[in-house]
């Protein structure tokens, strides 16, 4: 008989004089663990690691975005197989006080290095060093966005003054740039949510790919005014901006949406006349497409949207092959 349980956590962490210290909670036996436990019934992943991180540490977190991490083990309880899997999520504390529950012995706030040794499962060490990446990356774009956000206080500056950043995975492998932000974009503070974003969202679900797996942003991260193009000025300011993100980020493969983009890191005129085309630049696989505010006034271009994300996602499937080999 083989029965399947689903838990859910997090690495808890706090930084300490630039260090990322990890909360290890003891268990009984000696061994350590981290914040984590049942999915009761009712419960998505998120709300039960929450919970669970408030009865065994007494800590109220949020969890860092775009990150989630999924493990699988066996073990036999009685005469049962049981396969477990367990969703890590990452929350980011400001202090140390912690108050075990009566499952845990002690705490302690350990730095990587020391964290990888205390944990000894192979599958959560390997989470650990991918979540102690993912906290770099996370700063570095945190640090890029405060100063990003901080443009609009310079004087003549025409752009909304409501900074819309990136959003999605820091780990994954592909990117996607669009012009800036709309309207809609402007009032929610996150890229890609008014039509021309449900209209990527529908070309991303019939290639196979997953907007929470991408990340994704714009050229120049202010609405203009009237839905107006970016002026060369204004993109002048912005790109360098964007290029430290993408540096940061270092995806695999970028999808430039219409002209802007393509003009802007790639230097190629005209999205609708070389739509398709793929490019190998810095390590990176680039393919320029047509945006999709042009798919929403002409439906028509829909198909064509469509086959280049799949000749892309068929590019990108090839190389995570033979990265994967290597
Ligand atoms: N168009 C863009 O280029 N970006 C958005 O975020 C929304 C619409």
């Amino acid at each position: 008989m083989t029965s399947f349980e689903y838990s859910a956590g997090a690495f808890v962490y706090r930084m300490e004089k630039g260090t990322v210290l990890f909360l290890l909670l003891k268990k009984p036996n000696g061994a350590y663990d981290l914040p984590k436990g049942h999915i009761e019934k009712g419960e998505t992943a998120e709300v039960a690691a929450k919970r669970e991180i408030r009865e065994e540490s007494g800590l109220g977190v949020e969890f860092v975005p775009g990150f989630v991490a999924t493990t699988k083990y066996f073990f036999r309880r009685e005469e049962k197989m049981i396969v477990k899997q367990v969703k890590y999520f990452i929350s980011e504390v400001a202090d140390g006080g912690v108050t075990i529950s009566h499952e845990h012995i002690g705490y302690e706030w350990q730095p990587h290095a020391q964290a990888r040794k205390k944990l000894k499962f192979k599958n959560i060490v390997k989470i650990l060093d991918r979540v102690a990446a993912y906290i770099d990356k996370y700063s570095s774009i945190s640090d890029i966005n405060r100063r990003y956000a901080a443009i609009p206080k310079r004087s003549g500056w025409e752009l909304s003054t409501r900074f819309v950043p990136g959003e999605g995975s820091l780990d994954g492998q592909v990117m996607i740039i669009g012009q800036a932000p709309g309207a809609e974009e402007d009032k929610l503070g996150r890229p890609f949510v008014g039509r021309s974003g449900k209209l990527l969202d529908s070309v991303l679900r019939k290639t196979g790919m997953k907007r929470h797996d991408m990340y994704i942003t714009n050229v120049v991260q202010f609405f203009p005014p009237g839905n107006r193009m970016p002026s060369q000025a204004e993109v002048k300011e912005c790109l360098p901006f964007l290029m430290e993100q993408v540096k940061v980020i270092e995806p695999a493969g970028v999808i430039l949406l219409g002209n802007l983009a393509a003009a802007s890191l790639l230097g190629v005129e005209g999205s609708e006349k070389n739509h398709g085309s793929v490019v190998n630049s810095d390590g990176k696989v680039y393919m320029v497409t047509i945006h999709p505010s042009a798919v929403v006034r002409f439906k028509s271009k829909y198909d064509i949207m469509l086959s280049d994300f799949k000749k892309f996602k068929a590019v990108i499937d090839k190389g995570s092959r033979k990265r994967a080999r290597h």
